[in-house]
């Protein structure tokens, strides 16, 4: 495919993204998370491009982006936990896996054949433009081949997937820079993973304790093969928790210390998150081996360090 065409934020941008995506193209999109791989939920032929061009498993299901609570409530089957938490958080950095409703006319690719789907309303302005010239479901993977960096800028889409979207919208750096955080709530409200939305600001919405479904940061506890898979991964093996940067390694700061990059000199977790891939796409370009700081372990720190663990793991 030749070279993607660069879209801006602005009505005729927004349009010209929406006819590609109703046409069965893949339009990269940025939201205040990272920037998604979309295509038309509905149409399984665009969906099996998204999972061809990232490479990506075809059992791992998708994320369906949506404009606002009306538009999620069409496919799932809606509770007053969904209700609580869409109220406080979306549009937002939070998905919600929920049962879905017959007839929900979503290809059954997005969802990998399971009874349940992840929906998610984003915030970002050319996110929610772009949801609305299109009307109708986007299901979007973070914009990068599978396993590798997660892009927060056009060029890292462009990077990554330059041969393989139609359009990229390029609205600048992601704010949050992290994946949303994601709450199943099939059952019980579960913590499927940890993101742009800090654990706790949930738990005080829900009144209650958050059940975490995995915990792929302690290797020793992990229980199924594949919770602790490698992903995110910088070309170069990165060392997490570093207390000082060895002989050959590029180090990762974060705080007030001596480091080749920082994530955030004031130790600022949001400057942190907003920094980390674009960091790791920076360090990773030197090819050599990443060494990065201790990073607090609460709010966005669980969801760096989770980041963290998964392109540490072995490959
Ligand atoms: O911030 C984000 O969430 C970004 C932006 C583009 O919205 N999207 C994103 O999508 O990170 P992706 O595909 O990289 O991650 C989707 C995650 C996967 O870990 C997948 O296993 C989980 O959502 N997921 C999707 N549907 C699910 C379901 N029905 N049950 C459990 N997990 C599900
Ligand atoms: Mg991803």
């Amino acid at each position: 495919m030749k070279a993607p065409k660069i879209l801006h934020p602005e009505p005729a941008g927004f349009a010209k993204a929406a006819d590609l995506l109703g046409s069965g193209q893949l339009v990269a999109f940025p939201t205040e998370t990272v920037y998604g791989l979309g295509a038309d939920a509905r149409n399984g032929r665009a969906v099996a491009a998204i999972y061809e061009a990232k490479g990506r498993p075809s059992f791992n299901p998708l994320i369906v982006h949506l404009p606002d609570v009306a538009a999620a409530q069409a496919y799932v089957a809606w509770s007053d936990t969904a209700d609580r938490l869409a109220q406080a958080f979306w549009p937002g950095p939070l998905t919600l896996v929920l049962p879905l409703l017959p007839e929900h006319g979503l290809s059954s690719l997005v969802t990998a054949g399971l009874p349940t789907v992840a929906l998610r309303v984003p915030a970002q302005k050319s996110a929610q433009a772009l949801l609305r010239a299109f009307g109708g479901p986007v299901a979007a993977p973070s914009a990068n081949p599978s396993g590798r960096i997660s892009p927060t800028t056009a060029a890292h889409v462009m990077a990554g997937l330059g041969d393989k979207v139609s359009a990229i919208l390029d609205d600048g750096p992601c704010l949050v820079g992290l994946e949303s955080t994601i709450v199943g709530l099939a059952e019980a409200p579960l913590l499927l993973r940890a993101g742009g939305l800090p654990i706790e600001i949930i738990e005080v919405a829900l009144g209650t304790a958050l059940a975490e479904a995995e915990t792929p940061r302690d290797p020793k506890r992990v229980r199924a093969p594949g919770q602790l898979a490698s992903h995110y991964a910088p070309n170069a093996p990165l060392r997490m928790n570093a207390t000082a940067k060895r002989i050959g390694e590029v180090f990762l700061g974060f705080g007030a210390m001596a480091c080749d990059l920082n994530l955030s000199e004031n130790a600022d977790l949001h400057e942190a998150a907003a920094r980390l891939f674009e960091s790791l796409h920076q360090l990773d370009a030197k090819g050599l081996p990443i060494a990065v700081a201790p990073i607090p372990d609460h709010g966005l720190g669980r969801a760096i360090n989770d980041r963290l663990a998964r392109a540490a793991a072995p490959r």
